[in-house]
């Protein structure tokens, strides 16, 4: 995508809670998915968008939370919901590339990164962060996937173009093995989630129409917003909750 439609596409979010499908209650079931022996102090959160994980993350963990995105207006609005929860003293918002993984830090706890691996491929991004966990530290990832092995052909056309990458579930799964994790375990997320992002995107694909008028971009995010309904049988998101199965600290690439 061209960096003025991006520009374009990010103004849309700006002021949504997530900018992708997901819950608060899908954040936490995927928190519960965590060894209870995971002791969770400092967390790493990629493309953390407007935080509308971040925030349930510092609630549910009491840890203190690096989130990073590549958009500044999101973390913009992340550090005021935190201000407002009395949350900023755990939340340090980045304005970083995480695919500059040496910019990062290191040795994390947990790594959490919902709908937002597969902005720098799915695959190069597992590789890239589990030399940013301690030994033993766990990474949780939510990505669209096929799941159905003969998806509707309309979503197939629409996804081939606009998510080239799109894959299945033990695509995925497999992946995260050979990139050096234990996959501990997953789920889909419900649907609502789906409908409550689009439902949540109405008002202000409106206003950015009324602001800018009509522009590719809005279209495209229209259809995705079909193709996803027409698709709903046959793609969906999963979170898969991953142990690295390093033991000593690795080159950060
Ligand atoms: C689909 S949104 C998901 C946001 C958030 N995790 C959520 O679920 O609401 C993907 C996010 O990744 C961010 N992003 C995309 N590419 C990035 C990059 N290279 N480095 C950091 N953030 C990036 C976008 O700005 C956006 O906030």
């Amino acid at each position: 995508m061209e960096a003025d439609e991006l520009k374009l596409l990010f103004e849309v979010f700006e002021d949504t809670p997530r900018q992708g499908p997901g819950s608060v209650e899908s954040t936490r079931r995927a928190f519960r998915l965590l060894p209870d022996s995971l002791q969770v102090e400092r967390v790493l959160d990629l493309g953390c968008g407007t935080g509308g994980s971040t925030i349930v993350l510092a609630q549910e963990s009491g840890a203190h939370i690096t989130a990073v995105d590549i958009h500044p207006p999101f973390l913009a609005t992340l550090r005021a919901r935190a201000d407002e929860l009395g949350l900023a003293d755990r939340i340090t918002t980045v304005c970083a590339d995480m695919a500059d993984a040496a910019s990062l830090g290191t040795g994390f706890d947990l790594i959490w990164a919902e709908g937002s691996a597969y902005s720098i491929g799915f695959e190069n991004a597992l590789h890239c962060w589990r030399p940013l966990l301690r030994s033993g530290g766990c990474l949780v990832v939510t990505e669209l996937v096929w799941f159905v092995a003969k998806p509707d052909e309309r979503a197939r056309a629409f996804f081939a173009d606009e998510c080239p990458d799109l894959r299945d579930e033990a695509t995925r799964i497999e992946q995260a093995r050979k990139a050096g994790y234990e996959v501990l375990g997953s789920f889909r997320l419900p649907a609502e989630d789906w409908h409550a992002y689009y439902r949540g995107l109405e008002l202000p694909l409106r206003d950015a129409i009324a602001r800018r008028g009509e522009r590719d971009v809005y279209a495209t995010l229209r259809r995705e917003g079909r193709s996803t309904k027409r698709a709903a049988m046959t793609t969906v998101t999963s979170a898969w909750s991953c142990r690295s199965r390093q033991t000593q600290a690795n080159r950060v690439c």
